[in-house]
């Protein structure tokens, strides 16, 4: 079913005011309705790009009562007739990307914007394979009394891949599934290092045949040859025409590799802070940051979760919000939205404007908390502790709200509220320091408040 043009679509309201270039991140653990914010997003755009991340990421878009889940292509591709552009800080699994373009195809979608950077490195099943040996082994570290050492990752290869990328010599580019003898020599040596290394970690692990890995390889580059460019020139030359671009961060800040709460997160510079890297384009680019939160806090896989509720209310967020994971399928951990984390993240990426997601979700509750600091060493912070091993030891301090009802799904003007829910809104704007432009109450693109100013 083809897509309906983007102006019947928009929610009531003018258009937003014009910018050069916008980014949006996630400011919690991901999983915070990215992929919704750039749809909305993506119709003031020429081109919406990828600059971090693979297939581990999951944005869903619902368009019409159908649901999109979309893993490495830029949820921007549901507008026809834009850019859809995955920059070369990607991690790309060939296969997955088929198997998406095809999906998107099959349903009617024109896939002829995407553009995939010669430079993004290339998943192998190599790195898949790492990854779950990893983990497993990670896992039974715990099986002789200590904790499970595992990081809980989606086990899509994403880690091997950015691991191989900085190794150098045996890393694989896109542009390189284009070039049979070099992707032939490169496949050869990764398999000698891989082969020896798996083996040795896992009795069960089959060695894999470079060959066959570079025939199945060179299959799919040819596949997705009349999308493989240079995206830094093509970027460069879409802003000098005056073009603008939209910027989808995958994961999120909390999730970042430097900033966010290490070792529990990805392997990639998810805030907005990884732009230039991930895609060439400085980010003086940049005139609006979206910095994308739920209304309260989930997380998948393991490391701290300060607010984290293992409650009936708990469940029973998860279940309303439906927080199962779109990648892995996982429940997902469920905690009070924690105040502490999200100003950290909006003060990483330089956030102008927050989008506020799930609001709907915490309807009928008696009441709701908010933390708004943390307790450590006997000392109250409002300092955010990226650290894992000192997250874990913090313990929230919370502010409670009354809660709210009525059919919030159906609200389309911020004033028009539950007076509870507009409490929690002003409450967040004011301690963030950041203004909310979008509200979201369900998963349709129909239910959002869009602040122009
Ligand atoms: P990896 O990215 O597969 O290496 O996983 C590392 C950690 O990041 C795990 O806890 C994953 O569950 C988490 N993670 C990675 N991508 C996402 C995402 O898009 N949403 C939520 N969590 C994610």
């Amino acid at each position: 079913m083809p897509i309906a043009a983007p102006d019947t679509e928009r929610p009531a309201g003018t258009p937003l005011a014009p910018s050069t270039c916008t980014a949006v991140v996630g400011l919690q653990w991901g999983d915070e309705g990215k992929g919704k914010a750039v749809d909305l997003l993506a119709g003031d755009h020429d081109a919406v790009v990828r600059y971090n991340g693979g297939a581990n990421a999951g944005h869903s878009v619902v368009v019409h009562g159908e649901r999109y889940s979309l893993h490495l292509i830029p949820s921007g591709i549901l507008y026809p007739g834009k850019l859809a552009v995955v920059g070369n800080g990607v991690v790309v699994d060939p296969e997955k990307l088929i198997e998406e373009i095809d999906g998107l195809r099959e349903r009617g979608v024109d896939t002829s914007g995407i553009v995939l950077s010669d430079r993004a490195h290339v998943v192998t099943p190599y790195h898949k394979a790492e990854d779950a040996i990893r983990e497993e082994m990670l896992k039974s570290a715990g099986a002789h009394g200590s904790d499970s050492q595992e990081i809980g990752t989606t086990r899509r290869g994403i880690g091997p891949c950015y691991a191989d990328k900085v190794q150098r010599s045996t890393a694989v580019r896109v542009g390189d599934l284009l070039r049979p003898e070099v992707l032939r020599e490169k496949v050869a040596m990764a398999c000698r290092f891989k082969n020896a290394s798996l083996s040795g970690m896992d009795p069960a692990f089959k060695p894999f045949d470079p060959e066959a890995m570079t025939a199945q390889l060179a299959a799919a580059g040819e596949r997705l040859r009349p999308a493989i460019r240079d995206t830094v020139y093509l970027l460069h030359d879409l802003l000098g025409q005056g073009k603008r671009l939209l910027f989808e961060g995958a994961n999120a800040t909390l999730l970042d590799v430097d900033h966010g709460t290490y070792p529990f997160v990805t392997a990639s510079s998810c805030a907005a802070l990884g732009i230039g890297p991930g895609t060439g384009v400085s980010d003086r680019q940049l005139s609006r940051v979206i910095g994308v939160m739920k209304a309260y806090t989930t997380r998948v896989g393991r490391g701290p979760l300060p607010t984290e509720l293992k409650s009936e209310v708990g469940d029973r967020i998860r279940e309303r919000g439906r927080e199962y994971g779109t990648t892995t399928g996982r429940p997902r951990r469920v905690g009070w939205l924690d105040l502490v984390a999200v100003r950290y993240s909006a003060m990483l990426s330089g956030v102008t404007g927050l989008a506020l997601t799930m609001l709907d979700v915490l309807e009928g509750l008696d009441e709701v908390r908010v933390c708004t600091a943390y307790r450590i060493d006997g000392e109250q912070t409002d300092r955010f502790r990226p650290d894992a091993y000192e997250l874990g030891r913090v313990e929230p301090v919370y502010s409670t709200f009354r809660g709210f009802s009525g059919d919030i799904g159906a609200v389309r003007e911020r004033s028009e509220l539950p007076g509870g829910a507009r409490a929690y809104l002003d409450f967040i704007e004011d301690y963030v320091g950041v203004p909310i432009r979008i509200v979201s109450v369900g998963p349709d693109r129909a239910q959002t408040m869009v602040d122009h100013s």
